[in-house]
């Protein structure tokens, strides 16, 4: 849900990550991204304000957006439709509705010839207009001889282990999939030790997720995992690092493209590769849940089956925490400065389980800001997003461009008017008042 969720689920890990240096643990695809990074020594409850339902936190004089920045992102009011899209916190908008509903799958065959990728800062929320999205480090994704290009180079500043790192990237799907069979034909760029390429399908509430991974430590072997409900704020004990499964695959996935698939369904997971069955996972046999579940009537299982959405990512595992380090291997080669790694996607194939549930106008009505505008908009609560204020090396992107909701009188475009103003009114009172003194010394002195 809320990106600060991600921050915050992130830093969990780090302070999970830092309980089992040392051991190479298998993590979560977005936890490892940021605990590689994220420095350890912060108290949770310092960093993660859990948002209080009914208020936008930084809403000045607090309680939800109001109705012409209607919706609440990260703490911010505004009506940039990004603030409306994913991650947008319903009971702290105007309405709960306020925010755009979750898209729905729709079947894709995307061959990368000429893909719809919005930037994370162009994205205004239509999955119509756009079926991907870059997340963090849009520099680093290309299209190219219709190959989607995500690259990692090395970052300008040292991560808060003091150590050089990569500054990864990712691209997810606009829409969100619940259950069906995802193919992609992929080339890993995990061809130096720490190097993580990663595909997978995840949602960060209620924080499902289930993926591919091949780490740099060994090119030849697939990774496979799958997290049910990882708690996005407290309860680090909670993530579940148990289910990762291993398979080697006896070639260099880093030479060539390979077929790549998850097949989820509401009673298996299948991993393939190159159509060959590498994994199985029945939802019978993962582990209970507690509580029953309303649409079978059993127990609850811990088994990713939230709407997630699809993402590609690379990243750089081996100049972080031991932990990480030692899972995906250490240290990263970063010996060129021009070094630079690559997954490459030459096609994605989405076939959804349920479609019909396509919302056909967008926004829906009654759903986002009543008025759309082109902008600019200014959202320092998306720029916290990409986490300049967490020392993340990771995100650090410069976003910049647009807009929330502001009182008038903390707005810097109207400082200068006003401060005019109140200069010319200053210089009034004072001509006033040297005209009065020296009538007053006129008469005195008459
Ligand atoms: C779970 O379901 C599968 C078929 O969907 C079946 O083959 C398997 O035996 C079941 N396992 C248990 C523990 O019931
Ligand atoms: C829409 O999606 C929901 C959840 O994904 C599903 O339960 C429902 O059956 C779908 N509706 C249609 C018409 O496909």
């Amino acid at each position: 849900m809320a990106p600060l969720r991600t921050i915050g689920r992130s830093l969990l890990a780090a302070l999970l990550l830092a309980q089992v240096e040392g051991k190479p643990v298998a993590t979560s695809f977005s936890a490892a991204v940021n605990a590689a990074s994220l420095p350890v020594p912060i108290a949770p409850t310092a960093v993660i304000p859990t948002p209080l339902e009914g208020s936008c936190r930084y809403h000045p004089g607090g309680g939800t957006c109001p109705e012409h920045a209607p919706c609440c992102l990260n703490g911010y009011c505004s009506d940039d439709p990004r603030y409306c899209s994913t991650g947008c916190e319903p009971k702290n908008s105007w309405k709960e509705s306020s925010c755009f509903p979750q898209a729905y799958c729709s079947n894709i065959h995307e061959d990368f010839g000429q893909p719809r990728i919005a930037s994370s800062k162009t994205f205004n929320g239509n999955p119509y207009q756009f079926d991907f999205t870059t997340d963090y480090n849009t520099e680093g994704v290309n299209v190219q001889d219709s190959k989607l290009k995500i690259s990692m180079k090395l970052d300008r500043i040292p991560n808060s282990y003091g150590r050089p790192q990569g500054l990864g990237s990712v691209v997810s799907t606009t829409r969100f999939i619940q259950y069906g069979k995802v193919k992609a034909r992929i080339k890993t760029g995990s061809n130096s030790p720490g190097v993580v390429s990663a595909f997978i399908i995840r949602n960060e509430d209620p924080g499902d997720e289930i993926d591919f991974e091949v780490v740099g430590r060994d090119p030849t072997e697939a990774q496979t995992n799958f997290y049910y409900r990882t708690p996005p704020d407290m309860a680090t004990d909670l993530i579940d690092y148990s289910n990762t499964g291993k398979q080697s695959l006896s070639t260099n996935t880093a030479l060539d493209f390979h077929d790549y698939e998850i097949e989820w369904m509401p009673e298996y997971i299948l991993w393939k590769v190159d159509d060959k069955v590498i994994r199985h996972v029945f939802r019978n046999e993962t582990k209970d849940d507690v509580g029953i579940d309303p649409a079978t009537g059993q127990t609850r299982k811990r088994y990713p089956s939230s709407p997630a959405r699809i993402q590609f990512g690379i990243w750089d595992g081996g100049q972080g925490s031991e932990g990480t380090a030692a899972w995906a291997g250490t240290p990263t080669d970063w010996s060129k400065l021009d070094q630079h790694y690559e997954i490459q996607v030459d096609y994605v194939d989405i076939q959804c389980y349920y479609l019909g549930n396509e919302t056909q106008t967008w926004p829906p009505a009654g759903h986002g800001p009543t008025k759309i505008h082109d902008g600019p908009y200014f959202t320092p609560g998306l720029d916290n997003r990409h986490g300049h204020d967490v020392g993340n090396s990771f995100y650090n992107e410069q976003e910049n461009g647009v807009h929330p909701y502001v009182p008038f009188y903390r707005n810097p475009k109207l400082m200068i008017p006003i401060g005019c103003l109140m200069g010319l009114a200053l210089v009034v009172v004072g001509t006033i008042e040297v005209v009065r003194r020296r009538r007053v010394s006129k008469v005195r002195w008459s």
